[in-house]
């Protein structure tokens, strides 16, 4: 049993200390838009913030995350900075099959909360371990763009 800090509420996640971070957002507290894609912290689809930093949830457990702030996709409500990012995506009409979205959402917020007009190399060392498989990479940083000031 951990308490977790989940955009902004104090959740009880009643869950082993080893599990995953997304599996406890996916399967314990019903949070599905942080996506499984490899499991292996490879592709970026289970992106989320911690203290502000974009992480692969797949690869942290519970217990490393007492006491520090996560943000998931459903977190625009709490954070402005995505949720303008989650506008300009839909703006830009991004998604093709939609999958991998939610973590380049959240890798671009974490981003542009660091850097609010990031060049185009900023954009793609930022980017660059957030796999599309349908090849959405140019409205993805369009997007970026259109969020940035
Ligand atoms: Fe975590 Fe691929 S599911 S990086």
């Amino acid at each position: 049993m951990k308490n977790l800090m989940i955009n902004g509420e104090l959740l009880e996640v009643d869950a082993h200390d080893n599990m995953p971070l997304l599996w406890a957002l996916r399967d314990v507290l019903d949070m599905t838009g942080t996506k499984y894609g490899c499991g292996k912290g490879l592709c970026g689809a289970c992106t989320v913030h911690v203290d502000g930093e974009a992480v692969r949830s797949c690869t942290i457990p519970i217990s490393a995350l007492e006491g520090k702030e996560i943000t998931t996709i459903e977190g625009s409500a709490v954070n402005p900075i995505l949720e303008k990012v989650q506008d300009a995506w839909y703006v830009t009409d991004v998604p093709q099959c939609g999958y991998c979205q939610s973590g380049q959402m959240m890798s671009a917020a974490a981003l542009l909360a660091k850097n609010s007009n990031p060049s185009q190399d900023a954009i793609h060392s930022a980017m660059n371990g957030n796999l599309c498989r349908c090849g959405t990479y140019v409205r993805i940083r369009k997007a970026i763009r259109a969020a940035a000031d």
